[in-house]
């Protein structure tokens, strides 16, 4: 049986000028590793060149510059969008009215309503929930001895977490876990502009709907704290509850389903990795941060320059779109010691993954809760662990990873299964 995942040819970074970041097709079909070292060692600021309609913009890759930049909302500017597909169309339609496309004031004032969700304490059922549900999971799915790992265990669990969060009912769950999927990605080739549209419409319409009831009938849930009053002077506009609503369910949902899909990959690959993680010789914190490095799910996000500025001896124009690519500042090697090794146990990990500064990750604790809970699972259950058919990758320029991952795995012997 293969020991990796369909392995992707190599671009050589000498054609640098060809190769168009911005198309899903680039990241899902090839290896940029030598890309990104070419870029971050001899043009860490480069100027990506113009294709067709869409305008050029600027690719920053070493780990300073990408946290400079993360650093500096006034500068560097979400409003009009975070991401390429947006900001190379003309900018993002919920910008200022959801938090990763607010700055300022506006975005203090909801990020701090939606903290009040994300502290361990008000997260502690969720995340008993997501272990009970991941261990049931992993029982159905690694007992069977095969399954596709990303259909079976990870598509479940970061959707009913953030359903429990949001309180969307159960009977609801399999419909937005369809959508999701079809509004970011592609898990099954490219993605066609219609395609993505119409799901993204579908989940907004869904959580108007939503937001209506609990304006009606508040309960314990995110929705219900976006219609309330606790934005200082005003409520949220209907809008604003909707987009948020959109916000954590993509935003919270794919990245960390892919986080998992790739470890389990990664564990396949480097048997002397499982093997420590096993034995107990590295700890699940630090093996989910090495994850969280290893499979950067995010790849890069956007901003707009708010002024003239110079960077690295590059003359920045006010309105440029500036990339700051995370695959990239997740290897360099002036951060990370041996960045192309996994290495579970590896400590200091200043991984961006959940980017840094003022829009830091809202959801950085479940996440890392999720992945921790995945990877006690596979440890607690299987002794090992191989590919067992084709695997697919998803198409985007803004997610990495694994949309389909077939395996076949043998039970540890002394894994008693509980009754759940
Ligand atoms: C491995 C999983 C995850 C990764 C890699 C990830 C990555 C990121 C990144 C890179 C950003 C910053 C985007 C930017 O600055 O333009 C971000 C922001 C955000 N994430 Fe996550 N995320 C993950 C999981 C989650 C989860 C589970 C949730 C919620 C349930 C969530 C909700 C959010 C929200 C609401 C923001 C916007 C924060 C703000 O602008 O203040 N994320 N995430």
């Amino acid at each position: 049986m293969a020991t990796t995942a369909a392995a992707r040819p190599l671009l050589d970074p000498d054609a640098l000028e060809t190769i168009d970041l911005a198309d899903p097709g680039v990241h899902a079909e090839h290896d940029l590793t030598a890309v990104w070292h070419r870029l971050r060692t001899e043009q860490p600021v480069y100027r990506h060149p113009e294709n067709g309609d869409a305008p050029g913009f600027w690719v920053l890759s070493r780990h300073a510059d990408v946290s400079a930049v993360y650093r500096d909302s006034a500068r560097f500017t979400s409003e009009r969008g975070n991401v390429l597909d947006t900001l190379l169309t003309g900018g993002d339609s919920a910008a200022g009215r959801m938090l990763a496309v607010t700055d300022g004031a506006p975005h203090r004032d909801v990020r701090t309503v939606l903290l009040k969700a994300f502290t361990p304490r008000a997260l502690a059922p969720v995340i008993d929930s997501v272990r009970r549900s991941t261990q049931s999971l992993l029982q159905d799915a690694l007992g069977r001895g095969d399954c596709d790992f990303a259909a079976d265990v990870a598509a479940n669990i970061p959707i009913a977490a953030i359903c429990d969060l949001l309180g969307v009912p159960a009977s609801d769950r399999g419909h937005i876990l369809g959508l999701t999927s079809a509004a970011l990605g592609s898990d099954h080739g490219m993605p066609t502009e219609a395609d993505t549209w119409s799901a993204k419409n579908e989940i907004l319409l869904y959580f108007a709907e939503l937001a209506r009831d609990r304006r009606e009938k508040p309960l314990d849930d995110v929705v219900s704290l976006l219609v309330s009053d606790d934005f200082g002077d005003r409520q949220l506009h209907r809008d604003e509850v909707v987009f948020n609503c959109y916000s954590l369910l993509l935003g919270g949902d794919e990245t960390t389903r892919l986080s998992m899909i790739g470890a389990v990959q990664a564990l396949i690959e480097h048997p002397g990795q499982w093997a420590a993680l096993r034995s107990g010789a590295v700890s699940i914190e630090s093996a989910t941060e090495e994850v969280l490095r290893w499979t950067t799910p995010a790849l890069h996000s956007g901003r707009t320059a708010t002024e003239d500025l110079l960077l690295e001896g590059e003359f920045i124009e006010e309105g440029d779109v500036v990339t700051v690519w995370t695959a990239s500042a997740n290897r360099d090697e002036t951060v990370f010691e041996r960045p192309e090794v996994f290495d579970l146990g590896r400590t200091g990990n200043r991984h961006l993954s959940f980017a840094y500064g003022a829009h830091f990750c809202l959801g950085a604790y479940l996440a890392r809760a999720e992945i921790g809970a995945v990877l006690e699972g596979v440890r607690a259950m299987a002794r090992s662990m191989e590919f067992a058919g084709p695997s697919q990758r998803v198409y985007s320029n803004f997610l990495s990873g694994l949309s389909r991952l077939p395996i076949s795995v043998t039970l540890d012997p002394g894994y008693r299964p509980s009754a759940s």
